[in-house]
Protein backbone atom coordinates (compact mmCIF):
# COMPACT_ATOMS: atom_id res chain seq x y z
CA UNK A 1 0.00 0.00 0.00
CA UNK A 2 1.11 3.49 -0.48
CA UNK A 3 0.89 5.73 2.49
CA UNK A 4 0.57 9.44 1.01
CA UNK A 5 3.63 11.29 1.45
CA UNK A 6 3.33 13.29 5.07
CA UNK A 7 3.83 17.37 4.88
CA UNK A 8 6.61 17.53 7.50
CA UNK A 9 9.97 15.30 7.67
CA UNK A 10 10.96 15.10 11.31
CA UNK A 11 15.18 15.69 11.74
CA UNK A 12 18.16 15.46 14.17
CA UNK A 13 18.69 19.09 14.78
CA UNK A 14 21.30 18.33 17.52
CA UNK A 15 23.31 16.16 19.67
CA UNK A 16 25.32 16.12 22.83
CA UNK A 17 26.37 13.49 25.61
CA UNK A 18 27.70 13.84 29.60
CA UNK A 19 30.62 11.63 30.79
CA UNK A 20 31.22 11.05 34.27
CA UNK A 21 34.64 11.76 35.34
CA UNK A 22 35.30 8.21 37.18
CA UNK A 23 36.81 5.69 35.43
CA UNK A 24 36.54 2.02 35.56
CA UNK A 25 39.52 0.33 33.88
CA UNK A 26 40.20 -3.44 32.88
CA UNK A 27 43.20 -2.98 35.49
CA UNK A 28 40.72 -1.97 38.56
CA UNK A 29 38.21 -4.95 37.46
CA UNK A 30 41.68 -7.51 37.31
CA UNK A 31 41.81 -6.46 41.56
CA UNK A 32 37.88 -7.79 42.04
CA UNK A 33 37.20 -10.07 39.74
CA UNK A 34 39.03 -13.08 37.99
CA UNK A 35 39.60 -11.46 34.71
CA UNK A 36 42.40 -9.98 32.92
CA UNK A 37 42.83 -6.55 30.68
CA UNK A 38 44.16 -9.06 27.69
CA UNK A 39 40.97 -11.39 28.01
CA UNK A 40 38.51 -8.12 28.07
CA UNK A 41 40.42 -6.51 24.83
CA UNK A 42 40.48 -9.29 23.01
CA UNK A 43 36.95 -10.40 23.68
CA UNK A 44 35.09 -6.88 23.44
CA UNK A 45 37.60 -4.32 22.31
CA UNK A 46 36.60 -2.43 26.23
CA UNK A 47 39.70 -0.95 27.89
CA UNK A 48 37.84 1.12 30.41
CA UNK A 49 34.12 2.22 30.61
CA UNK A 50 32.77 5.52 32.81
CA UNK A 51 30.84 5.14 36.29
CA UNK A 52 28.94 7.83 38.01
CA UNK A 53 29.45 8.94 41.23
CA UNK A 54 27.14 7.40 44.01
CA UNK A 55 25.02 10.88 43.84
CA UNK A 56 23.91 11.03 40.12
CA UNK A 57 21.11 8.87 38.81
CA UNK A 58 20.23 8.32 35.38
CA UNK A 59 18.15 11.57 35.09
CA UNK A 60 21.14 14.00 36.29
CA UNK A 61 22.98 12.32 33.53
CA UNK A 62 20.76 12.82 31.16
CA UNK A 63 19.69 16.10 32.08
CA UNK A 64 23.26 17.53 31.82
CA UNK A 65 22.93 15.75 28.34
CA UNK A 66 19.79 17.78 27.01
CA UNK A 67 20.71 20.87 28.53
CA UNK A 68 23.78 21.02 25.84
CA UNK A 69 21.46 19.44 23.01
CA UNK A 70 18.79 21.95 23.59
CA UNK A 71 21.36 24.57 23.51
CA UNK A 72 23.09 23.25 20.25
CA UNK A 73 19.76 23.21 18.66
CA UNK A 74 19.27 26.64 19.46
CA UNK A 75 16.29 26.10 21.38
CA UNK A 76 15.59 27.28 25.34
CA UNK A 77 14.00 23.95 27.21
CA UNK A 78 10.55 25.97 26.81
CA UNK A 79 10.56 25.28 23.20
CA UNK A 80 10.60 21.49 24.10
CA UNK A 81 7.64 19.60 24.20
CA UNK A 82 8.02 16.05 24.77
CA UNK A 83 10.25 14.21 26.42
CA UNK A 84 11.16 10.21 25.35
CA UNK A 85 13.68 8.74 28.15
CA UNK A 86 15.60 5.30 27.22
CA UNK A 87 17.28 3.52 30.15
CA UNK A 88 17.46 0.31 31.65
CA UNK A 89 18.90 1.90 34.76
CA UNK A 90 16.10 4.44 35.68
CA UNK A 91 16.00 6.34 38.80
CA UNK A 92 13.19 4.02 39.96
CA UNK A 93 12.07 0.70 39.66
CA UNK A 94 9.30 1.34 37.51
CA UNK A 95 7.82 4.34 38.68
CA UNK A 96 7.83 7.93 38.32
CA UNK A 97 9.60 7.65 34.85
CA UNK A 98 13.30 9.09 34.15
CA UNK A 99 12.08 11.33 31.84
CA UNK A 100 9.49 13.38 34.71
CA UNK A 101 12.65 13.68 36.43
CA UNK A 102 14.13 15.16 33.42
CA UNK A 103 11.50 17.15 32.60
CA UNK A 104 11.32 18.59 36.00
CA UNK A 105 14.88 19.36 36.14
CA UNK A 106 14.69 21.28 32.74
CA UNK A 107 11.84 23.52 34.48
CA UNK A 108 8.92 21.50 32.44
CA UNK A 109 5.95 21.05 33.93
CA UNK A 110 2.57 19.52 32.19
CA UNK A 111 4.38 18.72 29.00
CA UNK A 112 4.39 14.75 27.91
CA UNK A 113 7.17 12.81 29.48
CA UNK A 114 7.89 9.16 29.05
CA UNK A 115 10.35 6.05 29.01
CA UNK A 116 10.89 3.22 26.89
CA UNK A 117 11.92 -0.15 27.94
CA UNK A 118 14.31 -1.15 24.82
CA UNK A 119 17.50 -1.84 26.47
CA UNK A 120 20.46 -1.21 24.25
CA UNK A 121 18.37 -0.98 21.14
CA UNK A 122 16.58 2.29 23.19
CA UNK A 123 17.73 4.86 20.87
CA UNK A 124 16.43 3.53 17.41
CA UNK A 125 13.26 2.77 19.58
CA UNK A 126 13.20 7.04 20.56
CA UNK A 127 14.35 8.11 17.13
CA UNK A 128 11.22 6.26 15.72
CA UNK A 129 8.51 7.60 18.65
CA UNK A 130 10.29 11.14 17.92
CA UNK A 131 9.99 10.72 13.97
CA UNK A 132 6.13 9.84 14.60
CA UNK A 133 5.38 12.18 17.02
CA UNK A 134 6.66 14.85 15.02
CA UNK A 135 5.86 13.69 11.48
CA UNK A 136 2.29 13.98 12.35
CA UNK A 137 2.17 17.24 14.47
CA UNK A 138 1.12 16.10 17.54
CA UNK A 139 4.81 18.19 19.05
CA UNK A 140 7.26 20.26 17.68
CA UNK A 141 10.57 20.08 19.15
CA UNK A 142 10.98 15.68 20.52
CA UNK A 143 13.95 15.62 23.35
CA UNK A 144 15.56 12.27 23.68
CA UNK A 145 17.32 11.22 25.43
CA UNK A 146 19.63 7.84 26.38
CA UNK A 147 20.33 8.09 29.80
CA UNK A 148 22.12 5.18 31.31
CA UNK A 149 23.66 4.38 35.37
CA UNK A 150 23.92 0.78 34.69
CA UNK A 151 26.52 0.38 37.56
CA UNK A 152 23.18 0.47 39.49
CA UNK A 153 22.19 -2.57 37.81
CA UNK A 154 25.36 -4.39 37.43
CA UNK A 155 26.72 -7.33 39.86
CA UNK A 156 30.20 -6.57 40.10
CA UNK A 157 30.69 -10.64 41.26
CA UNK A 158 29.48 -11.66 37.62
CA UNK A 159 32.58 -11.67 35.42
CA UNK A 160 30.46 -12.53 32.37
CA UNK A 161 28.53 -8.76 32.23
CA UNK A 162 30.39 -6.59 34.38
CA UNK A 163 33.26 -6.06 32.53
CA UNK A 164 31.29 -5.05 29.54
CA UNK A 165 29.05 -1.88 30.42
CA UNK A 166 29.70 1.87 31.86
CA UNK A 167 27.93 5.23 32.61
CA UNK A 168 26.65 7.93 30.67
CA UNK A 169 24.14 9.55 28.76
CA UNK A 170 23.41 11.28 25.17
CA UNK A 171 20.65 13.56 23.77
CA UNK A 172 19.31 14.96 20.53
CA UNK A 173 16.57 16.77 19.73
CA UNK A 174 14.12 16.05 17.06
CA UNK A 175 12.12 18.53 14.79
CA UNK A 176 11.10 19.50 11.68
CA UNK A 177 13.39 19.94 8.53
CA UNK A 178 12.35 18.58 5.31
CA UNK A 179 16.10 19.46 4.09
CA UNK A 180 18.15 16.69 6.81
CA UNK A 181 15.08 14.28 7.63
CA UNK A 182 15.43 11.00 9.61
CA UNK A 183 14.90 8.74 5.99
CA UNK A 184 13.44 5.84 7.66
CA UNK A 185 13.55 3.55 11.11
CA UNK A 186 13.33 0.20 11.56
CA UNK A 187 12.49 -1.08 15.17
CA UNK A 188 11.76 -5.11 15.98
CA UNK A 189 11.26 -7.32 18.72
CA UNK A 190 11.14 -11.08 19.55
CA UNK A 191 10.34 -11.73 23.23
CA UNK A 192 10.92 -15.36 22.94
CA UNK A 193 14.30 -14.64 23.62
CA UNK A 194 13.73 -12.33 27.12
CA UNK A 195 15.38 -15.16 29.19
CA UNK A 196 19.23 -14.56 27.76
CA UNK A 197 19.43 -10.94 28.42
CA UNK A 198 17.19 -9.44 31.41
CA UNK A 199 17.52 -7.43 35.00
CA UNK A 200 15.80 -9.70 37.58
CA UNK A 201 16.31 -9.52 41.54
CA UNK A 202 19.75 -10.54 42.39
CA UNK A 203 19.89 -13.78 44.37
CA UNK A 204 22.83 -12.64 45.99
CA UNK A 205 22.37 -11.57 49.50
CA UNK A 206 25.81 -10.22 49.51
CA UNK A 207 25.30 -7.95 46.77
CA UNK A 208 24.66 -4.85 47.19
CA UNK A 209 22.52 -3.89 44.37
CA UNK A 210 19.17 -5.43 44.82
CA UNK A 211 18.75 -5.93 41.03
CA UNK A 212 21.05 -7.23 38.67
CA UNK A 213 21.81 -8.04 34.82
CA UNK A 214 22.05 -11.22 33.85
CA UNK A 215 23.30 -12.45 30.00
CA UNK A 216 23.98 -15.32 28.21
CA UNK A 217 26.89 -13.70 25.90
CA UNK A 218 27.83 -16.47 23.50
CA UNK A 219 23.86 -16.79 22.68
CA UNK A 220 23.17 -12.87 22.65
CA UNK A 221 26.18 -12.54 20.37
CA UNK A 222 25.67 -14.81 17.92
CA UNK A 223 22.33 -13.75 17.45
CA UNK A 224 23.10 -10.30 17.35
CA UNK A 225 25.65 -10.35 14.51
CA UNK A 226 23.09 -11.88 12.13
CA UNK A 227 20.52 -10.11 12.92
CA UNK A 228 22.12 -6.72 13.13
CA UNK A 229 23.79 -7.81 9.61
CA UNK A 230 20.63 -8.42 8.18
CA UNK A 231 18.95 -5.35 9.25
CA UNK A 232 21.13 -2.72 8.30
CA UNK A 233 21.28 -4.73 4.75
CA UNK A 234 17.39 -4.74 4.82
CA UNK A 235 17.21 -0.62 5.52
CA UNK A 236 19.80 -0.10 2.93
CA UNK A 237 17.99 -1.88 0.17
CA UNK A 238 14.17 -0.41 1.35
CA UNK A 239 15.17 2.91 0.63
CA UNK A 240 17.89 2.33 -2.48
CA UNK A 241 20.72 3.48 -0.75
CA UNK A 242 23.84 2.18 -1.23
CA UNK A 243 26.41 1.09 1.85
CA UNK A 244 28.99 3.64 -0.26
CA UNK A 245 26.64 6.44 -0.06
CA UNK A 246 26.60 6.44 3.88
CA UNK A 247 28.75 9.13 5.41
CA UNK A 248 29.01 7.63 8.71
CA UNK A 249 27.68 4.47 10.29
CA UNK A 250 27.40 4.58 14.04
CA UNK A 251 26.44 1.85 15.70
CA UNK A 252 25.53 0.60 19.21
CA UNK A 253 28.58 -0.14 20.99
CA UNK A 254 27.80 -3.81 22.13
CA UNK A 255 31.58 -5.68 21.57
CA UNK A 256 33.88 -4.21 18.95
CA UNK A 257 33.64 -8.03 17.56
CA UNK A 258 30.09 -7.29 16.70
CA UNK A 259 30.65 -3.95 15.43
CA UNK A 260 33.36 -5.36 13.14
CA UNK A 261 31.11 -8.23 11.74
CA UNK A 262 28.58 -5.27 10.43
CA UNK A 263 31.43 -3.29 8.83
CA UNK A 264 32.55 -5.90 7.27
CA UNK A 265 29.19 -7.27 5.95
CA UNK A 266 28.69 -3.05 4.61
CA UNK A 267 32.76 -2.63 3.18
CA UNK A 268 32.96 0.37 5.58
CA UNK A 269 36.43 1.43 5.64
CA UNK A 270 37.33 2.42 9.14
CA UNK A 271 36.77 5.92 8.52
CA UNK A 272 33.55 5.30 7.91
CA UNK A 273 32.94 3.77 11.22
CA UNK A 274 32.46 5.78 14.83
CA UNK A 275 33.85 3.36 17.56
CA UNK A 276 34.25 4.44 21.22
CA UNK A 277 33.50 1.36 23.09
CA UNK A 278 37.20 1.58 23.98
CA UNK A 279 36.75 4.59 26.26
CA UNK A 280 32.73 3.86 27.54
CA UNK A 281 31.98 0.04 27.26
CA UNK A 282 28.30 -0.70 26.23
CA UNK A 283 26.57 2.27 27.52
CA UNK A 284 23.23 0.62 26.36
CA UNK A 285 20.38 3.28 25.17
CA UNK A 286 23.35 6.16 25.77
CA UNK A 287 25.67 4.57 23.71
CA UNK A 288 24.77 5.66 20.25
CA UNK A 289 24.18 9.59 21.33
CA UNK A 290 27.57 9.38 23.28
CA UNK A 291 29.30 8.10 19.68
CA UNK A 292 27.39 10.42 17.34
CA UNK A 293 28.12 12.96 20.26
CA UNK A 294 31.78 12.07 19.79
CA UNK A 295 31.92 11.76 15.95
CA UNK A 296 30.31 15.47 16.02
CA UNK A 297 32.76 17.02 18.80
CA UNK A 298 35.66 16.01 16.37
CA UNK A 299 34.48 17.10 13.19
CA UNK A 300 33.94 14.04 12.11
CA UNK A 301 30.07 14.67 11.36
CA UNK A 302 29.12 17.22 10.17
CA UNK A 303 25.40 18.89 8.80
CA UNK A 304 23.85 16.77 5.78
CA UNK A 305 26.18 13.25 6.65
CA UNK A 306 23.87 10.32 5.54
CA UNK A 307 24.59 8.02 9.11
CA UNK A 308 23.26 4.59 9.31
CA UNK A 309 22.74 3.20 13.01
CA UNK A 310 21.64 0.08 14.20
CA UNK A 311 20.90 -1.24 18.06
CA UNK A 312 20.60 -5.02 19.26
CA UNK A 313 20.05 -5.29 22.78
CA UNK A 314 17.75 -7.25 25.86
CA UNK A 315 13.69 -8.53 24.86
CA UNK A 316 15.39 -9.57 21.99
CA UNK A 317 15.14 -5.89 20.54
CA UNK A 318 17.00 -4.35 17.56
CA UNK A 319 16.65 -1.94 14.96
CA UNK A 320 18.03 0.59 12.35
CA UNK A 321 18.26 4.14 11.16
CA UNK A 322 18.96 6.09 8.02
CA UNK A 323 19.29 10.17 8.52
CA UNK A 324 20.75 13.23 7.36
CA UNK A 325 22.44 15.09 9.92
CA UNK A 326 20.21 18.08 10.51
CA UNK A 327 22.76 20.09 13.39
CA UNK A 328 25.10 23.18 12.63
CA UNK A 329 28.27 22.00 12.50
CA UNK A 330 30.30 21.67 15.80
CA UNK A 331 31.68 25.45 16.77
CA UNK A 332 33.12 24.28 20.48
CA UNK A 333 32.28 23.83 23.25
O1 LIG B 1 24.15 -4.58 24.12
C1 LIG B 1 23.30 -5.67 24.32
C2 LIG B 1 23.75 -6.84 23.57
N1 LIG B 1 24.90 -7.41 24.19
C3 LIG B 1 25.76 -8.07 23.49
O2 LIG B 1 25.58 -8.14 22.30
C4 LIG B 1 26.88 -8.76 24.19
C5 LIG B 1 27.04 -10.13 23.60
N2 LIG B 1 28.06 -10.99 24.16
C6 LIG B 1 29.38 -10.70 24.20
O3 LIG B 1 29.79 -9.59 23.94
C7 LIG B 1 30.34 -11.83 24.50
O4 LIG B 1 29.61 -13.05 24.54
C8 LIG B 1 31.14 -11.68 25.84
C9 LIG B 1 32.19 -10.58 25.67
C10 LIG B 1 30.20 -11.37 26.97
C11 LIG B 1 31.87 -12.99 26.14
O5 LIG B 1 32.71 -13.35 25.06
P1 LIG B 1 32.69 -14.86 24.50
O6 LIG B 1 33.74 -14.93 23.49
O7 LIG B 1 31.28 -15.16 24.07
O8 LIG B 1 33.10 -15.71 25.76
P2 LIG B 1 32.32 -16.89 26.50
O9 LIG B 1 31.17 -16.35 27.26
O10 LIG B 1 32.07 -18.00 25.53
O11 LIG B 1 33.41 -17.39 27.49
C12 LIG B 1 34.63 -17.98 27.05
C13 LIG B 1 35.47 -18.32 28.27
C14 LIG B 1 34.70 -19.13 29.32
O12 LIG B 1 35.62 -20.03 29.90
P3 LIG B 1 35.64 -21.58 29.44
O13 LIG B 1 34.25 -22.09 29.71
O14 LIG B 1 35.98 -21.55 27.99
O15 LIG B 1 36.69 -22.16 30.32
C15 LIG B 1 34.30 -18.09 30.34
O16 LIG B 1 34.12 -18.63 31.62
O17 LIG B 1 35.88 -17.12 28.93
C16 LIG B 1 35.47 -17.17 30.31
N3 LIG B 1 35.13 -15.79 30.73
C17 LIG B 1 36.04 -14.91 31.16
N4 LIG B 1 37.37 -15.01 31.33
C18 LIG B 1 38.01 -13.91 31.77
C19 LIG B 1 33.90 -15.21 30.73
N5 LIG B 1 34.01 -13.95 31.17
C20 LIG B 1 35.32 -13.74 31.44
C21 LIG B 1 36.05 -12.62 31.91
N6 LIG B 1 37.39 -12.75 32.04
N7 LIG B 1 35.47 -11.45 32.19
Amino acid sequence: MNYPSLQNKASLKSVAAFIPENILSNQDLEKIIDTSDDWITRRSGIKQRRIAAEHEKASDLGTRAALLAIQRANLKPSDIDAIVVGTLSPDYFTMPSTACKIAANLGLEGISAFDISAGCSGFIFLLETAKALVESNLRKNVLIVGAEKSSSVMDYTDRGICILFGDGAGAAVIGVDDKYPIIDTHTATDGRYAELLKIERSDKTSNAQPLAMKMQGKEVFKIAVETLKNDVVEILAKNNIKSEDIDLFIPHQANLRIIKAVQEKLNFPDDKCVITIQKYGNTSAASIPMAMNEAYEKGRLKKGDLILLDAFGGGFTWGSALLKFGGDDFKGK
